[in-house]
């Protein structure tokens, strides 16, 4: 367990660097990251290096005992790099070059570009390979998938295509491309998506180009890894990553990396929607899942966020502690803050760290140090893990599906995720989010949100762990694409309507308005059977399959909306609507209690209850995400029956951890 920054020696006199260290070994950082924009400090003419400031930097760190993670610089190519060699600046979908002068702007598949990075990582990893201090690297910053429409990626994505059908025919009849003249007589008439409408353009084509762009980043990945590796072993190698428009399938991209790192800022002002408020701790469980192991932050919310857009507001007090403690929660070993100080230059500078403009230790500045201690403290944590008895399961195919063709005004593919996320973590059930062809053995329920993408393998997963006894919950748009993204012609769900026991007669997709729904005796609470639907309703023929609520409105009022099937050992739900917040902690209330999984009674809104164990004993974690004081009793319901009641008090942010 340990507590670092983000430090930046290229942005501040020499004078400070001593004076920061100094300060940070006194607060309890153990660990710094530096590099991952100084490439102009280090090769600021082309072959001409200089490390001799690093290797300062590096040292003050190191005799302080301080652990060091550098990082490859190669987001921010030189200005002197552009000019040489324009050819490597990323092209956008009109065919422009992108302006430089900020970062990332760089075709990560170039050749020279690649040459370029070659050069500047193994003088890197040569330089700091026998230092022990060095622990290890993070690879670039916050990779996207790569949509680069240059020349160079043109062909690659070729390749791509090439080697994935063989012959042209193969992929003219994959796509359908009998539509609209759009068969292809060469590989060399493929084209990248350009041009400001994609959603005219064939959906098996443009998911075709998201698999590539993000089997190209993992690839670019993979050769910063090699190269670091074939020189130093031992070293621990990751690369930073966050929720962005462009994500590359994580899955992919982390594979032969040693952890996952993430960038967490949850957003300092708290939602007003009762929905968005478990969100953070969904990023988090989301991040722990693409390893299915503990993960690193590697940029952690410090101060006010601003810089691009106007400024978020300040930190409440126990935020910054808080939001810390929360990660480690969810699985986080390592977090460092961003930043230790703020910038005064540069496109950052209203983006706050712990030290302000004003470099006066400030209210952000203790509470840091008291994290710190907190966490130097939690040495027993080291080695603990969370298993959790749910799933729910992440799958990239489906994200760019919903991108490239959104089924209904409001509904997004995340969305979808996250509620069902939030419902469970609301009865204190921790919730694995994995990918899709992940083993799922290990669960006793299994959430798996709109699979409108399928194909052999995740039907053949599904139906063998409700076999073997599994709860597993499919939602609407499910069933609706073959692994080509095809429609399938079948009655949907189609693959799984044998599991579901069901089929859907007619979908009505009604966007973001609301119609009352009317729940089934079992998912009524304290006499209240109604709950809300919205965006999408599925008209289900449910004739042998027992329904657990149904339209109350509309032309097909008491027609089915969700249902449950006995099926094998276990037992599929299906959800034909997207449930509003009373609706939803229904249906998972009775799921739960039907599935004999563990959970928590009594948590009030906003506060999570999450545990980290050994094999031999376990931490319980309560924090209280809201601005209130949270006063309450709660108690773990399990198929043993309830334990005891406990009386809880927690300060707005406050986060209790307890050993049994
Ligand atoms: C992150 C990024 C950092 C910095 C930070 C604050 O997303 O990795 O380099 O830009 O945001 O803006």
């Amino acid at each position: 367990m340990k507590i670092g920054v983000d430090y930046y020696p290229e942005q501040w006199e020499r004078k400070y660097w001593r004076e920061d260290a100094d300060q940070m070994k006194e607060a309890g950082v153990r660990i710094v990251r530096m590099g991952e924009f100084a490439w102009s400090r280090l090769e600021p003419q082309e072959k001409q290096y200089s490390f001799e400031w690093l290797d300062e930097a590096v040292a003050i760190f190191a005799e302080r005992q301080i652990q060091i993670i550098l990082c490859t610089p190669t987001c921010t190519p030189p200005q002197w790099l552009f000019e040489k060699y324009p050819e490597v600046i990323q092209m956008d979908k009109t065919g422009r070059r992108v302006p430089i002068g900020i970062r990332g702007h760089r075709c990560l598949n170039h050749p020279l570009y690649r040459q370029k990075c070659k050069d500047i990582i193994t003088k890197l990893a040569t330089r700091y390979r026998d230092n022990a201090w060095v622990v290890g690297y993070q690879i670039d910053n916050e990779l996207e998938a790569n949509h680069c429409c240059c020349p160079v990626c043109e062909e690659k994505f070729r390749e791509f295509l090439q080697k994935k059908y063989g012959r042209i025919e193969n992929l003219n009849q994959a796509y359908g491309n009998t539509v609209w003249s759009g068969e292809y007589s060469s590989f060399s008439q493929i084209r990248p998506p350009f041009g400001e409408h994609p959603t005219w353009l064939n959906p098996s084509y443009m998911l075709d180009f998201h698999r590539y762009a993000s089997e190209s980043t993992a690839e670019y990945v993979a050769f910063q890894r090699e190269l670091i590796h074939a020189i130093d072993e031992k070293a621990l190698i990751t690369t930073n990553t966050w929720f962005c428009e462009n994500m590359p399938d994580c899955y992919e991209m982390f594979a032969d990396l040693d952890f996952v790192s993430y960038d967490n800022y949850p957003a300092t002002a708290l939602p007003t929607d009762e929905e968005t408020l478990y969100s953070h701790a969904f990023h988090l469980d989301f991040m722990r899942g693409i390893k299915q192991k503990n993960f690193w932050i590697m940029e952690q919310l410090s101060g006010n966020l601003g810089s691009w857009t106007p400024m978020s507001p300040a930190l409440q007090p126990g935020m910054l502690k808080g939001y810390s403690l929360q990660a480690i929660a969810h699985g986080a070993d390592t977090i460092l803050h961003f930043r230790w100080r703020t910038a005064v230059s540069g496109a950052e500078m209203f983006w706050h760290g712990i030290l302000d403009h004003s470099n006066v230790k400030g209210r952000r500045y203790r509470e840091f140090c008291e994290l710190c201690q907190t966490v130097n403290q939690l040495t027993d944590l080291e080695n603990t893990v969370i298993s959790n008895k749910v799933a729910i399961l992440y799958s990239s195919e489906q994200e760019y599906a919903f991108k490239i063709q959104p089924q209904v005004e409001g509904m997004h593919y995340f969305t979808q995720l996250k509620a069902y996320h939030d419902a469970f973590t609301c009865f204190g059930v921790g919730v694995d989010l994995i990918d899709w062809m992940s083993d799922l053995s290990i669960y006793d329920v299994v959430v798996a949100p709109t699979i409108f993408v399928t194909n052999h393998e995740i039907e053949h997963n599904l139906r063998q762990f409700v076999e073997n006894g599994g709860h597993l919950i499919l939602t609407n748009r499910s069933g609706v694409k073959d692994a080509n993204n095809l429609c399938i012609m079948a009655p949907l769900p189609t693959v799984f309507s044998d599991i579901a026991g069901i089929t859907v007669k007619e979908y009505d997709p009604i966007g973001p308005v609301r119609q009352r729904l009317r729940l089934a005796e079992e998912l009524s609470e304290n006499g209240k059977q109604t709950a809300e639907a919205s965006l999408w309703c599925d008209i289900i023929d449910a004739e042998d399959t027992k329904v657990l609520a149904r339209y109350g409105e509309n032309f097909y009022q008491g027609s089915a909306a969700i249902t449950q099937n006995q099926y094998g050992g276990g037992r599929v739900y299906y959800i034909g609507t997207v449930l509003n917040r009373r609706g939803m902690l229904a249906l998972i209330k009775y799921m739960i209690r039907e599935s004999g999984i563990e959970y928590v009674e009594g948590l009030p809104l906003g506060v999570e209850h999450t545990v980290r164990e050994n094999g031999k004993e376990k931490w319980t974690f309560l924090f209280n995400n809201t601005k209130e004081t949270q006063a309450f009793s709660w108690k773990v319901v399990s198929q043993k029956g309830a334990d005891e009641m406990h009386q809880e008090v927690l300060k707005p942010f406050e986060m209790r951890i307890w050993k049994e």
